[in-house]
């Protein structure tokens, strides 16, 4: 079937979050809600996908057109209503569709950008039920335990859909159906054209309905329901405890995939993971642990409890505990933790160790090399088999600057030390308890500065 276009609804005022955040731009499981419907949509192949926007505008159609630059964004206009919003799309998208083929009878589809888990499968079922019948119209529904607050699916004798109700607009009778409409839609594009136009806002929130151009299609055919395969893909978010709810829900989904991939999950209610995360097998998750981005995890890794990783590549049998580490890499069997901070840019070489109270940026730390101890590491590149002590401070900046620290491989540093940057060491170099290094060590030396001890005999505070 030939999609003209696609109108995602994105132009409410999402008052029912009471946030300043746009709507389609809360997350869930990683993706803004936005992005998550335009990539189920984008499978779809429609020949324009448009985003009606109001509200938030400016940052929502930059998210959008970050992902899909041939996005068509299109401006409602102060009237509120999901129809008027379509209204909208249609008078700026007409000379867009007009320009195709109209022998190729082709359909638009229509929906509300607040269902984040909305995805291709489901959308194929709508356009299948709608392909293979004679609808003019076809909405996608569910049947709800509590249907409170949703349009209800009013049926006609012979089962076509007769209207949609409102939950305001709703007699107690209609209230007591279950099959609700999720705000998903496909119409033949010149009956939805023709039906939009006699929309009015004679209603309980004196709004254009979209609800009620289905009404209207009746004058030119059928018009149909199909129901969704799977509720939670067309379960929308109104507020704060839905988007929780659904979270949770779709969370629980993740951890269980990932289960029979071969993950031990200790406790999915506390384990969060993101969609494109990905995890070898025998990966161990403990509690509180939290995969974000395009987070990977190589074959038997133990990750937790108390973990945060954002984006971040680690190799196999590597070991992180109580960690916050973001956008960088850890090779294979390397340790980091308890209590450890890994900013963006940094590369832990394989057996390596960032341990307590240690935090890192941009800084590359060579196989087998440990900085165990209380210490700071920012741009810093240290060889292999190096070993820092407790309490390294690399200078790194000047006020001005970030100046780079260079350290060899088969390095003693001793405890205390700083690195004044921009400043080296060569291989093999050894240096002293609470050495500033300053200048360039020479492979193989032993770095240390004055640090001069005093003594004062029979020193009595009290009596000075
Ligand atoms: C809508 C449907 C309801 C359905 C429910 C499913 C209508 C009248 N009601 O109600 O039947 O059960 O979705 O979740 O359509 N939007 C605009 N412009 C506007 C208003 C809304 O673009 O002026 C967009 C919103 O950004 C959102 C979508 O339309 O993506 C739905 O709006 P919302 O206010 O959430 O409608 P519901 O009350 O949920
Ligand atoms: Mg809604």
């Amino acid at each position: 079937m030939a999609l003209d276009a696609a109108i995602l609804l994105a132009a409410g005022e999402g008052t029912r979050m009471k946030t300043r955040i746009p709507k389609p731009l809360f997350t869930l499981a990683g993706k803004p809600f936005i992005i998550r419907i335009m990539s189920a949509v984008d499978h779809l192949h429609p020949h324009i996908m448009s985003v009606v926007t109001r509200y938030g505008k400016e940052q929502v159609e930059a998210v959008a057109l970050r992902a899909f630059p041939n996005a068509v964004m299109v401006h409602q206009d102060a009237h509120p209503g999901t129809g008027r919003a379509v209204q909208c799309a249609l008078a700026s998208l007409e000379e867009r569709i007009n320009q195709l083929d109209p022998e190729q009878n082709g359909s638009i589809l229509i929906a509300a950008t607040d269902m984040p888990l909305l995805n291709t499968a489901t959308l194929m079922t709508l356009l299948e039920a709608h392909d293979h019948s004679d609808d003019v119209a076809t909405v996608l529904t569910t049947h709800l335990d509590n249907p409170y607050g949703y349009g209800r699916i009013v049926r006609a004798a012979d089962q076509s859909v007769a209207c949609i109700v409102e939950e305001k607009d709703a007699t107690d009778e209609q209230r007591q159906i279950t099959e609700v409409n999720t705000s998903v839609y496909v119409f033949k594009t010149s009956v939805l054209k023709a039906a939009i136009r006699n929309l009015n806002s004679h209603n309980a929130q004196n709004e254009f309905y979209l609800t009620d151009a289905m009404e209207f299609a009746r004058q030119y055919g059928h018009v149909g329901a199909c129901a969704a395969p799977d509720s939670l893909a067309v379960e929308g978010v109104n507020d704060r405890i839905q988007l929780m709810n659904l979270a949770k829900a779709y969370n629980r989904r993740i951890c269980e995939y990932w289960m029979r991939e071969g993950v031990t999950i200790w406790d999915p209610e506390s384990t969060w993971i993101d969609d494109e995360v990905r995890l070898g097998h025998d990966v161990e998750l403990l509690p509180n642990t939290f995969l974000r981005g395009r987070t990977v995890i190589g074959e038997g890794s133990l990750i937790g409890p108390d973990v945060e990783l954002d984006t971040m590549i680690v190799g196999q049998n590597a070991h992180i505990h109580r960690a916050l580490m973001q956008q960088s890499t850890v090779g294979a069997c390397a340790e980091v933790g308890p209590f450890s901070y890994m900013r963006p840019g940094c590369d832990l070489g394989a057996w390596a160790k960032q341990g307590t109270y240690v935090e890192m940026k941009k800084s590359t730390i060579g196989d087998n090399t440990k900085v165990p101890h209380l210490s700071y590491i920012g741009d810093c590149t240290i060889g292999d088999h190096s070993n820092i002590g407790g309490g390294t401070i690399t200078a790194n900046y000047d006020g001005v600057h970030k100046n780079k620290t260079i350290i060899g491989s088969n390095v003693h540093v001793g405890v205390d030390n700083m690195f004044v940057a921009p400043v080296e060491i060569a291989d093999g170099v050894t240096t002293g308890a609470g050495a500033v290094i300053r200048h360039y060590v020479h492979c193989g030396s032993l770095a240390y500065s004055e640090n001069t001890q005093h003594e004062v005999h029979n020193w009595h505070p009290k009596a000075q």
